[in-house]
């Protein structure tokens, strides 16, 4: 049975819902798609990537507790040149609930499915391609993970086509993970329409291809050998950061370094900022208006615009908007840390921590 999948051009569709619980407090007051990566929120990276693939037409799957600030940050689509619209989940009831949920928007259109939350290096541009030229129903992307357990898990046969496919298995029988980007011709709908929620109460992609693939249907795959990454955690988010850091492209100084300021590597600083009397060495991001004064800022650190420094070293770090470390007096590494917030260090006796944490906050001091 082959498919062809170039009649009709193909649309986008990002799943930007969720609640971001691995995330807190970060994703108190913040969708974990809008966290930014390189000083851009990551559900920027896949807009892009299906921009990049010639697509015009991007729906975008939307949650009660954040659908409107990421409605807010995003906007229509035209900074892009392209149209974009917003759906509604009501509950978190799984991918194949989204992709329901997305079915009027879908039409009978081929589609890219795109998890918010993921960055993939080499785009899909290609992969595009291949599916509209025809003879597959949905195109998985695989990658090689040392834990299988955390995602969907493909098992090939020995001609490397797709044997079946496990949610999450408690003993995976491949390493190969399904990673968030799926293509998908409508047959899909229908195998959506034929499956029943799972243990954990959703309706999960991977048993709708699996349908697929149980009523004959062609599901191919391919495996990524570049970097991906699913951002749930916040290591994943300095892992993200320090990736595309290390590939950033933007190299340029539109800001004002003093004379006593050393910036080495590959650093891009935004207008309006100000470094007095500090190193730098790449690759690292700082934003606009930001003022940076007698510190150090140290490889895989993307620093927000308006943010403060003083008397601070920060390496390996993201500094969101407007954060203050004023005369702070010591280092921070591996840390992400929330727009607005202030550190400081005072004199003031009797010499204690003294914190205001919001709920399911995380400090390690030493
Ligand atoms: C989802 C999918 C899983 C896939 C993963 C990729 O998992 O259900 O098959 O491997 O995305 O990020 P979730 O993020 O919902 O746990």
């Amino acid at each position: 049975m082959s498919s062809n999948n170039g009649t009709s051009p193909m649309k986008g569709l990002i799943l930007s819902g969720g609640k971001g619980t691995r995330m807190r407090p970060i994703t108190h007051t913040a969708a974990k798609q809008l966290l930014p990566v390189a000083n851009k929120p990551i559900l920027f990276y896949g807009i892009e990537a299906l921009i990049d693939a010639g697509i015009r037409e991007i729906g975008i799957i939307i949650s009660p507790e954040t659908g409107e600030d990421v409605k807010q940050c995003v906007g229509d689509g035209s900074r892009w040149g392209i149209r974009i619209e917003y759906i509604l989940q009501a509950e978190p009831l799984g991918l194949a609930h989204a992709v329901k949920t997305g079915r009027e928007f879908l039409g009978d259109s081929p589609f890219v499915m795109y998890l918010g939350d993921n960055l993939i290096k080499d785009g899909v541009g290609p992969l595009v391609e291949r599916f509209k030229k025809g003879g597959n129903d949905a195109f998985l992307l695989l990658k090689e993970v040392p834990n299988p357990t955390s995602f969907g898990v493909a098992v090939l046969k020995a001609d490397g086509r797709i044997d079946f496919l496990e949610e999450k298995p408690a003993k995976p029988k491949s390493n190969l993970a399904l990673v968030g980007v799926y293509l998908f011709n409508p047959k899909i709908h229908d195998a959506i329409d034929q499956i029943k929620p799972s243990r954990r109460g959703e309706l999960e992609i991977t048993d709708a291809i699996q349908k697929l693939i149980d009523l004959g249907h062609n599901v191919d795959s391919h495996i990524l050998k570049s970097w991906w990454l699913d951002t749930g955690k916040k290591d994943d988010m300095l892992e993200a950061n320090r990736v595309v850091l290390d590939e950033m492209t933007d190299i340029s100084n539109d800001g004002d370094c003093d004379e006593a300021s050393r910036v080495s590597g590959r650093v891009h600083i935004g207008k309006g900022s100000k470094l007095v009397n500090c190193t730098v060495r790449g690759p690292a991001i700082i934003g606009e208006d930001c003022l940076l004064e007698n510190s150090y800022v140290g490889p895989f650190s993307s620093i927000g615009d308006g943010a403060r420094v003083s008397h601070a070293e920060i390496e390996h770090c993201i500094l969101r908007e407007k954060c203050q470390i004023i005369d702070f007096h010591g280092r921070i590494a591996d840390s992400l840390i929330g727009v607005n917030v202030e550190l400081t260090r005072s004199g003031s006796k009797p010499q204690a921590y003294r914190l205001m944490l919001g709920d399911d906050s995380k400090v390690e001091v030493v």
